[in-house]
C-alpha cells in the first residue's frame, strides 16, 4: 500500500500500482465515490437476497412488450429488403446509373469522364464514355497536322509514304497539271479534297484553270531542287524560299504548289481576279496558304502566294478564322485537352469551347483536343469519346492531336 498518497486518491487501494498500464487489482470504490447516497439504508445480506429473488421473478407485461418490439422490428427489415428486389426500384441502366448509387446522372457521368485514376476499385470500364487507344512515338510523327519546317524535320513514316497517290490517275479534268512535272503525286486524302473543292469551284464559277506544279517530294527531288536553286539563284533565294532537304512540308505529300494556266498565259492564285471563289473557299476543303506574307517571322519561309497545304476541316476553317499559321496553331492546340476545356467549331457558331462531358451528351459536334506523347514510356494511352469519328494526327512535335465528329 503506498501511504504517500492523497486518502482519496484511489491508487492506496492498490499495492502494485502501475502508472501507465492497466491496473492489475481491480480497485473498490467508497459509497461516496461511487455516488451512493450516503443517508440511505446500509444494505443488509438479508435485504440483498430479497431483491435477488423479487429480480428472479419473470415480467410477464415487459416480455410482451420485448416481444411485440422484436415483430416489428422484424417486419420493417423485411419490408425494406422486398422493396430493393422489386424491378420498378432498379435504376434505369441506359442511364449508367449503377444499381444502389445514390449520385444522379450528371454526378456520375463527371465522375467516369474524369475518373479517379489512384482508385483499384475503379472498374467502371463498361460504363465509360470513352475508350482508350495506345499511340507509339512513331504516331508524332504522321498525319495531316505534323509541323514540317526548319526545327522539325519530316521523318518519310512508312505509313504517310503508302498514302501518296499520282494525281494523273485521279484528275477529274477541274484543274490541269504543270507540263515540268507530269508525274506529280499528293497524299490520297489532300487529293480527295482537291478533286472536291475544284468540281464545286467549276459547278459555281465554271472555273477549271488552276494548275498544279508540285505537289509531293522525295528527299532526292528536294536535293535536286535545292542545289539547282542555289546554283541559279544563290543562297539568299533558297533561305527564302527553298526548304532544306528533309526539312520540307512537300515531303508529307500535304503541300502543294498552284498557279493558273489558262491555256498557256501563267499568273499567281493571288493575283487572279477568278481564283476568288478558291482563295475564299479553300479552308472549308481543308487547304491553308501555308506561307503568308504577315507571318514569315514564324514560318522562316518568304511569302508564297502558291504553297498550299492540306490540314484538314475543321482545322484550315479555325486557323484562317484565327488567322494562325501551322507553327502558331499547333501551339494554340495545346491548351485544349481531354479532361480540360477542348476546342470545337461549327459552321453556324464559329469556334467555341467545349468539354468531353458536353460533347458526350451532343448529338453532334466536333471536339479537338491534343494529348502530349509520354515521352519517357514511349507510348501514350488516349482516350476517345464512344460513338464518334476520330482522327488522330501527331503534330511532328511533341504529342498528338485528336478530332472527333459526331
Ligand atoms: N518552298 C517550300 C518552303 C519548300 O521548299 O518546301
Ligand atoms: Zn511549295
Amino acid at each position: 500500500m503506498n501511504n504517500n498518497l492523497d486518502p482519496r486518491d484511489p491508487r492506496r487501494y492498490r499495492s502494485n500500482y502501475a502508472p501507465y498500464g492497466e491496473p492489475e487489482i481491480k480497485r473498490t470504490y467508497t459509497p461516496e465515490e461511487a455516488g451512493h447516497d450516503k443517508h440511505r439504508k446500509p444494505v443488509t445480506r438479508a435485504s440483498y437476497n430479497a431483491r435477488r429473488r423479487k429480480r428472479k421473478k419473470p415480467n410477464v407485461g415487459v416480455i410482451v412488450i420485448i416481444s411485440l418490439f422484436v415483430l416489428v422490428a422484424a417486419a420493417c427489415i423485411w419490408l425494406l429488403l422486398s422493396g430493393n428486389n422489386n424491378p420498378e426500384n432498379i435504376p434505369d441502366n441506359d442511364k449508367h446509373v449503377p444499381l444502389g448509387s445514390e449520385k444522379t446522372e450528371d454526378e456520375l457521368l463527371e465522375e467516369i469522364i474524369c475518373p479517379d485514376t489512384d482508385d483499384p476499385n475503379d472498374n467502371k470500364e463498361e460504363l465509360l464514355p470513352y475508350f482508350t487507344v495506345t499511340l507509339t512515338e512513331d504516331d508524332i510523327h504522321m498525319g495531316d497536322l505534323i509541323l514540317v519546317n526548319s526545327y522539325h524535320e519530316y521523318l518519310f513514316p512508312e505509313e504517310m509514304e503508302k498514302n501518296i497517290v499520282k494525281i494523273s490517275d485521279h484528275n477529274n479534268g477541274y484543274y490541269g497539271t504543270s507540263a515540268y512535272n507530269t508525274a506529280v503525286y499528293l497524299s490520297g486524302e489532300a487529293l480527295n479534297a482537291f478533286n472536291k473543292m475544284t468540281e464545286d469551284n467549276f459547278n459555281d464559277t465554271g472555273f477549271k484553270w488552276l494548275q498544279v506544279n508540285s505537289a509531293y517530294r522525295s528527299l532526292e527531288h528536294q536535293q535536286q531542287l535545292y542545289s539547282d536553286y542555289l546554283r541559279d539563284y544563290g543562297q539568299d533565294y533558297v533561305d527564302k524560299y527553298v526548304a532544306t532537304p528533309g526539312y520540307s512540308e512537300h515531303h508529307t505529300g500535304l503541300g502543294i504548289d498552284l498557279n493558273v494556266n489558262r491555256n498557256g498565259s501563267i499568273s499567281y492564285v493571288e493575283s487572279d481576279a477568278e481564283c476568288g471563289w478558291f482563295r475564299e473557299k479553300c479552308q472549308e476543303y481543308g487547304f491553308v496558304l501555308r506561307y503568308p506574307d504577315d507571318k514569315i517571322h514564324i514560318t522562316g519561309i518568304d511569302f508564297e502566294s502558291w504553297h498550299y497545304r492540306y490540314v484538314g476541316v475543321p482545322h484550315a476553317q479555325i486557323m484562317e478564322d484565327l488567322n494562325l499559321c501551322l507553327e502558331e496553331y499547333v501551339d494554340y492546340l495545346k491548351t485544349y485537352t481531354f479532361d480540360g476545356e477542348c476546342l470545337s467549331y461549327s459552321a453556324e457558331t464559329g469556334i467555341y469551347q467545349t468539354t468531353a462531358e458536353e460533347f458526350y451528351k451532343a448529338e453532334s459536334g466536333i471536339m479537338i483536343y491534343y494529348v502530349p506523347a509520354d515521352a519517357e514510356n514511349g507510348e501514350t494511352e488516349v482516350s476517345i469519346p464512344k460513338d464518334c469519328e476520330y482522327t488522330v494526327s501527331g503534330n511532328n512535335v511533341d504529342g498528338y492531336i485528336i478530332t472527333c465528329e459526331k
